[in-house]
């Protein structure tokens, strides 16, 4: 077994002990302390998945923040055992844009597994050390954006010391419009190692239709490192036509997983529960070099 191989297993059993994904204590805490300061409130479905207010952003962190976090976690340890994140390492410095952040689900998933990745190399692990993670928080909601900063800010100063959270630029400028800025950071700074899109496919899809997302998409994976930068796709297993759908015009593979956690949710804190979710994660050269299926509807 080669060393990737090795440290993946680790970083794995590290964040997912038997297999069962549960929060590391920082997180854990936060999540706690946040849900604590947010109003309960009846609210509906579509403001549960897609918060504009604080109760609904309380809704949401309640329900799916948990969940989110391990699946971009889980589709992302790979990528911190291979040399791309080595490289990472020795630069002192990593770029991630975060499209549809929500609360931070995904730059605080990543944060914290670049931190365990650390820890198990014990010191050995090339370059500066902290880290220095430095974000792009894009999404059209001004109150996950406020929170999902407030909850970096807090991340910086109780969270390991192997990393730092570097420059956070929030901008609420719905996605694609906000392509722009995104492209304007990545020229200022260097490309992302990461972009993310976790669970925005059904607004951007009703937006562009499936064609225009991708092609979207495809002008976001512009704006990432070529050498071993990702695109992250993560959305649920009921959409998953929609994903199939919008991988296919972009000419890359998706897949559905089954994840196992400990569920963190006001209702149950004790319980394992099995999520199936569905992803996308490919190397962001994949995506610029195809030129298929943009004709799709
Ligand atoms: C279901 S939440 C997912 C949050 C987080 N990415 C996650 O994986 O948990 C979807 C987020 O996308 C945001 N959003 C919806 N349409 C958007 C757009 N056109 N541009 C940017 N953000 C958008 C919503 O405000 C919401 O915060």
């Amino acid at each position: 077994m080669d060393r990737s191989q090795d440290l993946s297993s680790a970083l794995r059993e590290m964040l997912a002990p038997g297999g069962v994904w549960e929060l590391q204590p920082t997180v854990g805490s936060l999540l706690s302390s946040t849900l604590a300061c947010l109003p309960k409130g009846n609210v509906s479905d579509e403001e549960r998945r897609y918060p504009t207010t604080r109760a609904g952003l309380r809704a949401f962190m309640d329900g799916f923040f948990a969940r989110h976090y391990f699946q971009v976690q889980d589709s992302l340890v790979d990528f911190f055992a291979s040399p791309a994140f080595s490289a990472i390492l020795r630069r002192g410095t990593m770029h991630i844009a975060d499209v549809g952040c929500g609360p931070s689900v995904a730059s605080l998933g990543i944060l914290d597994m670049a931190s365990a990745a650390m820890s198990l190399m014990n010191g050995g692990f090339p370059g500066k050390c902290p880290l220095t993670v430095h974000i792009a928080l894009n999404d059209s909601s001004e109150v996950c954006l406020s929170e999902g900063r407030v909850l970096l800010d807090r991340y910086s100063r109780c969270g390991p010391n192997t990393v730092r959270v570097g420059r956070v630029l929030p901008f609420s400028t719905p996605f694609p419009e906000s392509l722009l800025q995104l492209r304007r950071i990545e020229r200022m700074t260097i490309p992302y190692d990461i972009c993310c899109l976790g669970y925005v496919l059904i607004p951007l899809s009703e937006k562009m239709g499936v064609g225009g997302t991708a092609e979207r998409f495809r002008q976001l994976a512009q704006t990432g490192n070529q050498a071993g930068g990702q695109l992250l796709l993560t959305q649920d297993k009921f959409r998953e036509g929609l994903l199939r759908s919008v991988c296919w015009a972009l000419g890359v593979s998706a897949e559905i997983v089954d994840l196992e956690q400990r569920v963190y949710d006001s209702q149950n804190q004790n319980d394992e529960q099995t999520y199936t979710y569905g992803r996308s994660c490919s190397p962001v050269t994949v995506l610029r070099g195809s030129g298929a299926a943009l004709s799709v509807a």
